[in-house]
């Protein structure tokens, strides 16, 4: 069942500059690309780091800490050392403002 969540005005992101949000004690990150907004569980797997902290390159996002990377739209594990995919969430936008839904994946 989906819950969505208002979680920040759509101009807090860019395209190569996502943010981390708190929705109901999940850390999520939101990313922009190619005009589409984009969610992800937003600390990384394999340490304590926040991936919307990392750097982006198309629609991968690498962790700050060691480098492992993700792609955020579909939560797969893109390179060393991470191996096990992230949780990925819809993002949509209304009158400027940037819904999550944290329902059932
Ligand atoms: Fe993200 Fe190690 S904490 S790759």
């Amino acid at each position: 069942m989906s819950d969505w969540r208002e979680v920040a005005p759509a101009d807090t992101v860019d395209e190569d500059e996502g943010i981390g949000v708190e929705v109901d004690g999940k850390n999520i990150g939101i990313f922009l690309y190619e005009g589409k907004f984009y969610g992800c569980e937003n600390v990384c797997p394999h340490g304590a780091a926040f991936l919307s902290d990392g750097f982006q390159e198309g629609c991968e996002i690498e962790c700050p800490l060691h480098q492992g990377r993700f792609d955020f739209i579909t939560g797969e594990p893109k390179g060393p050392p991470v191996d096990t995919p992230i949780r990925t969430y819809p993002v949509k936008e209304e009158g400027g403002k940037l819904f999550v839904d944290i329902g059932a994946e």
